[in-house]
């Protein structure tokens, strides 16, 4: 799909279908958040792939936002390896994170595959849910999967302010 058309596709599925996703769609959309950059090339990411009916439960006893989604990314990075910039006040963690994330769904976009980016959650109760170890962090979850009959985007979809109330050219 032209790039164009990835980005105006995409929107929020709240509602999915019970079709699967096929493996190959799943391997497309991780190996864009492969590629994804990360600074100083630290690719600290770790994407857990949640389709287990168990583990999916639990991720609906901390979040409604799952949809019925039959599979979840969880996206955490390694908080003992991120760069933190001159200054000492911020570090790469969460927006390496985010650049992964942004990958996959527009990945997910280009594969015709439906998505959401939650980050309703307690991160606390959702690192007990899928057992993140000690030294990472959640950033977000992508909802994956097909949307459901007659689910398409929400009105806030085609709800974007004009270029000249957020660019200003100095
Ligand atoms: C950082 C971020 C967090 C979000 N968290 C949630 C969420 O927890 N639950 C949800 O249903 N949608 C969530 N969304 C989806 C937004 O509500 C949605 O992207 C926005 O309303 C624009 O709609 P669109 O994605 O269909 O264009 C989130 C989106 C972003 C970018």
């Amino acid at each position: 799909m032209e790039f164009k058309e990835v980005v105006k596709n995409r929107f929020s599925c709240k509602k999915y279908s019970s079709r699967k996703l096929e493996a190959a769609k799943l391997e497309a959309i991780l190996e864009a958040g492969r590629l994804a950059p990360t600074a100083k090339n630290l690719q600290e990411q770790h994407v857990y792939v949640v389709q287990s009916e168990e583990i999916l439960t639990k991720i609906d006893a901390v979040t409604p936002c799952r949809y019925g989604a039959p599979v979840v990314l969880v996206v955490a990075f390694d908080k003992d390896n991120v760069f933190t910039y001159p200054g000492g006040k911020r570090d790469s963690g969460v927006e390496d994170a985010t650049i992964v994330a942004t990958h996959m769904i527009l990945a997910a976009a280009d594969e015709g595959v439906d998505s959401c980016w939650i980050n309703f959650f307690d991160p606390d109760k959702m690192a007990e849910a899928i057992d993140l170890p000690e030294n990472e962090e959640i950033l977000m979850l992508l909802d994956l999967g097909y949307a459901a009959e007659g689910a398409g985007p929400l009105p806030n979809h085609s709800s974007r302010k004009p270029l000249a109330e957020t660019v200003s050219y100095l």
